[in-house]
């Protein structure tokens, strides 16, 4: 096995509270193993372009408590092409690197998977989306940032909503996945939580709707993941509403990017902490081709085909849960 000397990193897709955590701790976990970091900006466009530079520990202070990611994230279309990652190869080859760590979502695992494939250099995944939709890891850095964000301004909408008498439909990311809104549903005291995993009708929805008037609610949060199509979508769902109960006063919120900002929980930290310095490890390893992942408490690998052919599964026993506590 040839030694390892030099390690690229990058983050890449959805920017998510943590990537800056997971960028530090691969850095300084270079380091501590007498390997030099190479850190690579604005994901598999950087490596392209060749815009990357070497660090050290300081270069990497003070930004374990910032949100978004310092190196900048892309979604790279030209990486897409077989001609764009034989140009990336050629650079990280160029720049010695014995190793990538991507940090990102599925898309940027397929990218690392394809780069590894057709030119041989070992790629190690870091799951970074606050989806928590990847296979092979219980979480996903950012997701926990992104239920407290979600959890904070639902509480503010319920004050309003509460004083008005309306019913409120807030829609909340996770493209085709629904742990942000069962979780934050839960944790909000949603009246109804509408996810893709799970999808109801949207005369079923209306049901459940009369029985909350009939159990003498007065206002109404509905959260709403934006993958969800069983009533149409949030905007399409108000006014299927609104023609059906006039009596009800209808408002629709649609949380958006605030999701992906913010300083990373404490929890966001620790786990990012831990699976940059795992990323290194694992190529130190002899390791390529897996995502780091934590699995009941413990740091597991994934092969990356894996982690991005499957899908985290919802809990349906938490759909029960939201079901009897919203009564
Ligand atoms: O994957 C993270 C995510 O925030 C999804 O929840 C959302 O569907 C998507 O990215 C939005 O992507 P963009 O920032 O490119 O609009």
């Amino acid at each position: 096995m040839t030694e390892l000397k030099r390690i690229g990193i990058l983050t890449s897709g959805g920017d998510a509270p943590g990537m800056n955590a997971a960028i530090r701790a691969a850095v300084r976990g270079c380091i501590y193993y007498g390997i030099v970091p190479v850190v690579i900006q604005e994901g598999f466009k950087g490596l392209i372009e060749n815009n990357m530079d070497v660090a050290d520990a300081r270069s990497v202070a003070n930004i374990i408590n910032l949100g978004g990611t310092f190196l900048k994230s892309a979604r790279c279309q030209e990486f897409r092409s077989k001609e764009g990652r034989t140009k990336a190869y050629e650079n990280a080859r160029a720049a010695e690197l014995g190793g990538l760590i991507v940090i990102g979502g599925d898309g940027s695992f397929t990218g690392a998977m394809l780069l590894e494939e057709e030119h041989g250099l070992p790629c190690i995944g870091v799951p970074g989306t606050i989806d928590n939709d990847i296979y092979g890891s219980d979480y996903t850095i950012g997701y926990d940032t992104a239920l407290n964000t979600v959890v904070e301004a639902i509480d503010k909408i319920r004050d309003t909503a509460t004083s008005h008498n309306r019913l409120f439909f807030i829609e909340v990311m996770g493209r085709d996945a629904g742990f942000i809104a069962l979780n934050t549903g839960i944790a909000s005291g949603a009246e109804d939580i509408l996810i893709p995993e799970q999808e109801k009708n949207v005369e079923a929805f209306m049901e459940s709707l009369k029985n909350s008037g009939r159990a003498g609610k007065t206002s109404s949060i509905i959260v709403v993941a934006e993958g969800d199509r069983g009533g149409g979508g949030v905007f399409e769902l108000s006014r299927a509403v609104e023609e059906q109960f006039p009596e009800y006063e209808v408002k629709v919120t649609v949380l958006g990017h605030i999701q992906r900002g913010g300083k990373p929980s404490c929890f966001d930290r620790v786990l990012a902490s831990r699976l940059g310095v795992a990323a290194v490890e694992a190529l130190r390893n002899g390791d390529s081709g897996v995502m780091v992942g934590v699995r009941d408490q413990q740091v597991v690998k994934t092969p990356l085909e894996r982690a991005i052919s499957k899908h985290n599964q919802i809990d349906s026993t938490l759909m029960k849960v939201a079901e009897i506590v919203s009564i």
